[in-house]
């Protein structure tokens, strides 16, 4: 079912993806989602200003953990998936987020179970992030000896996150690729939480074992009567957050049922829709495919991958720019300028930055505990010092004899002299790709103009048979994994990047001469000097913010 479904909704030159082929404004989804009758808890907004520097993100270990409390519950949803502005043109006015998302659509939804904090509410309880008015709404109260006896294993202050799609969102613009798009999301999302933690001093891990079912239960996702006509949601994910020092192998929540939380509900689900004009079946099907049950979680060595010291070469520590305004300052760039060349101490930076390393302890890759399985092809059009050309970073550097196999046969392979000793980049090919780059993105200039764009190829069908069907969804959320650092790290490059959904996948697969089904393009990405939309006006994205 899941080659099925990824065989079908493959864009070729000659036909898209089946989807509606329009935009059906009568039906446009709400990009909020409420519950009616559940208690709405705001967030206090510190002003902006918090001084963290953007690398002391990724030095774990040098951030002091901040207590939990209802300030900090606030910064962390600030951080992840809040609203960091409103834009208008003319009479249309939309939001953007911490979290980016395909089509601005934000099909992804997120929960947090919370032990009592003051301000916040004196009994454990499960909340929904209500992004629009920066607050948790209280779905559920839990049993607090349940909830005690649940976080035993669990450093003092730990709790939950989860995440969800509301596929419907994406389905209404892009059909049947949408499910796609909605694990990009939740992958984009998932780093965004990870970076949140960071910017506190908290680790935080993906629960991996846990069933989708028992996410669900737990997030009140399978409480028919609280949806009536109202989209339902899958459940996607579930982290642990903990204040304190990580955790290197988090134990499953083993006494969780969804009857032993001891939960009393309250809230309704807002429909988003007024009618849904087209059905995607096939979502439903590949959804289904790909649920999870229980299992035990993965572990995985990572004893041949490189130390940051060989990864980066010299330690980074560049203090102009704060976490904050990464975080928060990150957009999308909608057009690229077509001379922006970056240097390739920048580029060599970032790509260290999407690479593990060998004592797992690199942000955001401490979260997921499975060896990479999404590898980059990327065209270099303007890095100073770097020739331009086809590269390959191989992100397990144990798979490098697998992608030369696969690839074509006469590519070079070869190591840049000025490239750190650790960092698993090859030259392929040199050759201007700009246009070849553009091409293959759906004949999008952005992957063209600016100074590199990238495939990301997944190590696919290996990847199903070792950890079964459920991990298509991992494939797709570590490849927004590498897409949210990319996004970050333009903003400290200066550049902007721009996740990109939209590619045509077999003549990528072509571009490296990948004939084997096993190895996928699962996602695109491109970086470079920006062209700004000057028609459009910028607003606060809350009321207490001055208007830039
Ligand atoms: C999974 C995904 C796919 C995307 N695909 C495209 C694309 O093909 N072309 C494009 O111009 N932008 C693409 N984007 C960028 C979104 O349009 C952008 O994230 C959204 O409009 C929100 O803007 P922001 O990123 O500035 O918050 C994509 C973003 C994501 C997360």
């Amino acid at each position: 079912m899941v080659v099925a479904y990824h065989e079908r909704t493959k864009h070729h030159f000659h036909r898209y993806a089946a989807s509606p082929g329009y935009m059906d404004w009568a039906t446009q989804p709400d990009p909020f989602r409420r519950y009616q009758g559940a208690d709405l808890v705001r967030l206090p907004l510190a002003k902006s200003g918090w001084p963290l520097p953007y690398w002391q993100l990724y030095a774990l270990g040098e951030v002091p953990s901040e207590p939990l409390s209802l300030e900090s519950i606030s910064l962390f949803f600030r951080y992840a998936l809040s609203l960091t502005a409103w834009k208008r043109f003319h009479d249309t006015t939309w939001s953007l987020r911490a979290n980016p998302s395909s089509g601005n659509l934000h099909p992804t939804e997120g929960y947090a179970v919370l032990p009592p904090i003051d301000r916040l509410g004196d009994a454990p309880a499960v909340y929904h992030y209500a992004p629009k008015e920066h607050a948790l709404e209280r779905r559920a109260i839990l049993d607090a000896t349940a909830w005690s006896e649940l976080c035993a294993p669990f450093p003092e202050g730990s709790f939950l996150v989860g995440l969800s799609s509301i596929h419907w969102r994406e389905a209404w613009k892009y059909g049947e690729r949408a499910f796609r798009y909605c694990q990009h999301d939740a992958g984009h999302a998932l780093a965004t939480l990870r970076i949140a933690a960071a910017a506190l001093g908290w680790s935080l891990v993906l629960l991996d074992g846990m069933s989708d079912g028992l996410i669900a239960a737990l997030l009140g996702l399978s409480r028919d009567d609280d949806y009536g006509k109202a989209e339902r949601e899958e459940p996607e994910l579930l982290v642990l957050v903990t204040p304190g020092l990580p955790l290197t192998s988090p134990r499953l929540l083993d006494g969780l049922t969804a009857r032993s939380i001891g939960a009393q509900w309250c809230g309704e689900a807002n429909a988003l829709s007024s009618e849904h004009s087209v059905n995607w079946p096939v979502i439903d099907e590949v959804a289904q495919a790909t649920r999870r049950a229980a299992s035990a979680p993965i572990t995985e060595d990572f004893s041949g991958f490189p130390t940051y010291e060989e990864l980066c070469g010299a330690p980074v520590h560049q203090r102009l720019l704060t976490a904050e305004k990464a975080i928060l300052g990150r957009r999308s760039a909608v057009a690229m300028d077509g001379v922006t060349a970056i240097s390739e101490e920048a580029f060599f930076r970032t790509l260290a930055r999407l690479m593990p390393t060998r004592d797992g302890r690199s942000m955001p890759w401490d979260a997921i505990p499975w060896r990479p399985r999404i590898h980059l092809g990327l065209f270099v059009h303007r890095v100073e010092g770097v020739p331009p050309g086809l590269y390959a970073l191989a992100r397990d550097p144990g798979k490098l004899t697998a992608l030369k196999e696969v690839m074509r046969g006469e590519f070079r392979w070869e190591r840049l002299p000025s490239c750190p000793a650790g960092l698993p980049l090859y030259l392929l090919q040199e050759r201007d790709c700009r246009a070849l780059a553009a091409t293959v993105s759906c004949g999008q200039h952005i992957a063209g103009d600016g100074a590199f764009s990238l495939g990301m190829i997944a190590d696919y069908i290996d990847s199903l048979s070792t950890y079964g069907a459920a991990f298509y969804r991992n494939l797709f959320w570590e490849a927004g994994m590498v897409g949210q650092v990319l996004y970050l790290e333009a903003e400290e490059a200066s550049i902007r990047s721009t996740g990109i959904g939209c590619y045509f996948d077999d003549p990528v697969h072509e571009v490296f001469g990948i004939a084997s089904r096993e190895w996928q393009s699962f996602y695109h990405f491109t970086a470079g000097g920006p062209l700004e939309d000057t028609r459009l006006t910028t607003l606060p994205a809350y009321d207490f913010e001055e208007p830039t």
